[in-house]
């Protein structure tokens, strides 16, 4: 297939930081009520603190949506691992979003069949997501979605793969890889497909390969985020590490 994704290469990370950031407020100027997709991970964090800039430069969240791709199973909101703490962390205490506004999936429901399908319908009942940001794992993962998740895959529960725990435990999150819970609730890829903007972020050498098996490599559920390419409105948005593998 040939991918229909956008990429743009900046010098730098902050550079990609600043052009996801400008690319939401983008979205919230134009459409005040939107609903953003959101990513936990390092590589989001930079584009969060650029979204606080814009916010004290007067960029206005107050009427703005938000839901996160995925979250640990097992976790408290309240665990300093779980995605939600991330999330208020890192950005939405920062911001004037309302905190009933703010989505993420609930790591510890007795139901989790239940959350994910509650999750697909709010998202529905908010007329869906404008904008998704998404970050992509050295193994081609797209939230959660490990290799072989099928193309219609919705909000559900799944287990992580080692490499994406091994991953999460080097030292930036968990400290021991049997610290890493063993699955998560995830928007499938389907979910993910639906939102009506896609802007993917990938930086440093670690993602190259991925990258460039993402965007010239098959349109495979070996490769979650191939299953992009066929996208109406797909942007990956890289530093010049994780675009080096794409010249050839
Ligand atoms: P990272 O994770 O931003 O921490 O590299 C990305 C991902 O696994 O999707």
């Amino acid at each position: 297939m040939t991918t229909q994704i956008h990429v743009h290469v900046f010098p730098t990370s902050e550079e990609v930081a600043a052009a996801a950031a400008e690319r939401i407020a983008t979205v919230v100027r134009e459409k005040p009520t939107c609903v953003l997709g959101l990513a936990t991970g390092s590589t989001p964090e930079a584009t969060y603190g650029k979204m606080i800039e814009l916010y004290h430069q007067g960029l206005d969240f107050s009427r703005v949506s938000t839901f996160n791709l995925d979250e640990y199973a097992g976790l408290q909101c309240d665990h300093p691992q779980s995605y939600r703490a991330f999330m208020e962390e890192r950005l939405f205490r920062h911001l004037n979003l309302r905190p009933w506004n703010t989505h993420v999936l609930n790591g510890t429901t007795q139901f989790p069949a239940l959350e994910c399908a509650a999750y697909e319908q709010q998202i529905q009942a908010r007329g869906g997501v404008d904008l998704w940001l998404l970050g992509i794992g050295q193994n081609g993962h797209i939230a959660f979605n490990e290799p072989g998740s099928p193309l219609d895959s919705r909000t559900r529960v799944v287990a992580l793969t080692p490499s994406t725990i091994a991953a999460n435990s080097d030292g930036r999150f968990f400290a021991d890889p049997k610290d890493v819970p063993r699955s998560a609730l995830t928007a499938g890829i389907g979910t993910i497909r639906e939102a009506r903007q896609l802007v993917l972020l990938a930086t440093g050498q670690k993602k190259a390969e991925a990258v460039a098996r993402a965007l010239k490599g098959d349109f495979s559920v070996d490769c979650p985020a191939s299953l992009l390419q066929d996208h109406r409105d797909c942007t990956f948005l890289l530093d010049e590490a994780a675009a080096s593998l794409l010249k050839s």
